[in-house]
């Protein structure tokens, strides 16, 4: 028997990166998946992720068009869920990155960024709990970041908003670890994804050196691969962690803790 036999879930912003690396793994594990996001095609390129999960798995995998700046996009893709059984699972990951001066944020670009990684996260959350009550199970997983727990001066509204994505996560499993509901968040580190490519972080000459910087500020000395990510997200997701609520992991290859 897979770890998620039987089990639904829907993952925001899985068109691309982490979000399409943790619900390829998902259906692998006997998952039905709900891609919920603004776009269908991958930004790194290829298939579809629905497209892809059908070709890979027996799994049923549909893609549902959602911003999740839009509380009711994330209440119809929780109710997309309903054909599929009902939702289980309920991953938050859409998310935006920036690097910036903290002088010149504009009131704009800040609001544009907590709509996504707070807002997106807090109502997200809210449309998965509302069926999760009711049902009396089920399992959410905030996308924070390492920058949750620690300041960097070149994204001070990324902070902020991955820092709030942890605290919530401490709010909902204290409001619904009582019906049965686990909520917990991964904090990644550095990851090759198309968010960090086209973030200035890693690209050009003065990219280069901060990439060297970035590797060697982590004791692992790389950068982490998406599976990796996904392999946390299963476990959060699955029995394995019955007893984990209201916990923010680490997945930084020891940059956090170290140095
Ligand atoms: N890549 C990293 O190094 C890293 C590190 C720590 C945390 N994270 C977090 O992991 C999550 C995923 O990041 P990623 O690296 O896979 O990024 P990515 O840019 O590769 O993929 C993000 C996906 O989110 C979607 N998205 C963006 N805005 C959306 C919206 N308003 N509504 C619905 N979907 C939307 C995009 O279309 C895209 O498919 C984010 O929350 C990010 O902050 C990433």
């Amino acid at each position: 028997m897979a770890l998620l036999d039987g089990k639904t879930a829907v993952v925001t912003g899985a068109a691309s990166g982490f979000g399409r690396s943790i619900s390829r793994t998902f259906a692998r594990n006997g998952a039905d998946v709900i891609v919920a996001d603004i776009r269908t095609d991958p930004r790194e390129g290829g298939r579809p992720t629905h497209e892809l999960i059908r070709e890979e798995t027996d799994q049923h995998a549909y893609h549902v068009d959602c911003d999740v700046t839009s509380a009711d996009d994330l209440a119809v893709a929780v109710e997309a869920a309903d054909e599929l059984g009902g939702i289980d699972i309920m991953v938050n990951n859409a998310g935006l990155f920036r690097t910036e001066e903290f002088l010149e944020v504009t009131e704009a670009e800040y609001d544009q960024m907590m709509d996504v990684n707070v807002k997106g996260v807090f109502f997200g959350a809210q449309a998965a709990a509302r069926e999760m009550v009711e049902r009396g199970d089920g399992t959410i997983i905030n996308m924070s970041s390492a920058a949750g727990y620690s300041g960097a001066s070149g994204f001070p509204t990324y902070c902020t908003s991955k820092g709030a994505v942890r605290l919530l996560t401490y709010a909902l499993a204290d409001r619904f670890g009582p019906e049965g509901i686990r909520v917990n968040s991964i904090n990644p580190g550095f990851a090759e994804t198309q968010m960090m490519a086209e973030s200035g972080l890693g690209n050009g000459i003065r990219g280069r050196i901060q990439d060297q910087v970035l590797r060697r500020m982590t004791p692992q000395r790389r950068y982490a691969e998406t599976q990796e990510i996904a392999n946390v997200a299963l476990f959060l997701a699955s029995d394995l962690s019955s007893f984990v609520n209201g916990e923010s992991i680490l997945v930084d290859g020891g940059l956090t803790n170290t140095g």
